[in-house]
């Protein structure tokens, strides 16, 4: 890293003081260097940036988004958190564990579907983290629960602060965690300018911040966001909306940007048969990582991202010589939630040899 570099992350930092902010993440998050996975596909160096290892039940981008996106609530004078989502979701478990840290009711309003029974997963940890706990049905619109239950607990004299889907300031204070991650990330390189492309999940936030990242290092890497869900999704995030979180991200911070639409790389060529079903590629990248490196994935999100970066190495998309990162965003906890897929697909492909019938 040059001076220039030096003093801008300086800079940004000191600015990012006078931001509310919770302490709750394990920071830094570890730099895994994947020789064995390199070695597999030829090259580029490989590296993992362990965001699932962010601590607070189980981890995840999450944790370091909600350093912001709570502290930003204790600071305006809310009493509780509102977040809606599948029940799987791994934004409703960790903003229930920080809530549960923080001492706000999280109340959750999880849709039903084929992996909310029997509880397991994320959903088994929802309720082990004081969350209360509002299902809602398959066919009932999130955005409206969540507006009906903000309305109520507004009308009892409660203080709701509501995260996720439709809530645009909390999206660019979790992209704001993802600019100080990107720096953070810059400072474990030895030379970030080898830094060919970022990999990661992403419905936004996240790719957000490392675009930010990014440009105010002047470095030219690629961050590339494989999504989870295809834009007709009711949780996509138009390209347009994107770019408006990143210029809010970016005056929350004080800086300018150039960021437009054509910068924002998100492919949906991984999203398989829709959200919330594991797709053959991300089952295969799931046990390649975890067979060469000792490293989970899950199903949903970083299985299918990780299946876009290995299948655009394979291509040759990416300079042999150079580094490429994947940042790992975590959701560990749906890999219980889908064991029967997961072990499924595992024992036919003979990604590993399973020797009884006892697992
Ligand atoms: C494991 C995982 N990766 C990535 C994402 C997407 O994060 P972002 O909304 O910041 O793009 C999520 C969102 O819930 C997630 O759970």
């Amino acid at each position: 890293m040059n001076e220039e570099q030096r003093a801008t992350i300086a800079a940004v930092r000191e600015r990012l003081r006078s931001q509310p902010r919770v302490r709750l993440a394990a920071l830094p998050t570890p730099l895994d260097d994947c020789t064995r996975l390199t070695a597999e596909l030829g090259g580029p160096r490989i590296l993992i940036k362990r965001d699932d290892l962010t601590g607070l039940a189980f981890g995840g981008n999450k944790v370091r988004q909600h350093e912001y996106v709570l502290g930003r609530a204790v600071a305006e004078g809310a009493d509780c958190l509102v977040q809606g989502s599948a029940a799987q979701s791994n934004h409703s478990r960790q903003l229930a564990a920080a809530g549960a840290k923080l001492g706000l009711e999280t109340f959750l309003l999880p849709k039903l579907d084929a992996h909310s029974d029997p509880v397991q997963g994320n959903y088994l940890v929802d309720h082990l983290l004081g969350a209360t706990i509002i299902p809602i049905g398959a066919g009932e619109s999130t955005i409206a629960a969540k507006a009906a239950l903000v309305d109520r607990l507004r009308a009892e004299g409660r203080h709701p602060y509501v995260t996720g889907m439709g809530a645009d300031e909390a999206l660019a204070l979790a992209a704001v965690a993802y600019v100080e991650a990107l720096f953070e990330l810059v400072e474990q390189m030895t030379d970030p300018l080898q830094l060919d492309a970022i990999y990661t999940a992403s419905q936004g936030s996240t790719q957000a911040g490392l675009l930010i990242g990014c440009e105010l290092l002047g470095l030219s890497t690629r961050v590339v966001g494989v999504s989870p869900l295809g834009p007709d999704h009711e949780a996509h995030i138009p390209l347009d909306e994107v770019v408006a979180l990143v210029h809010r991200a970016a005056e929350i911070l004080g800086v300018t940007t150039q960021i437009g639409r054509d910068d924002i790389e998100l492919r949906f060529d991984f999203v398989g048969d829709g959200y919330g079903i594991p797709s053959n590629d991300g089952l295969d990248a799931i046990a390649l990582l975890g067979r060469l490196e000792g490293t989970l994935l899950d199903p949903i999100y970083t299985g299918k991202a990780f299946a876009g970066l290995v299948a655009d190495i394979r291509a040759g998309r990416i300079d042999h010589g150079k580094t490429v990162v994947f940042l790992h965003t975590g959701g560990l906890p749906a890999l219980f939630a889908y064991a029967q897929p997961v072990i499924g697909h595992v024992r036919d492909t003979r990604a590993v040899s399973c020797t009884n019938d006892h697992d």
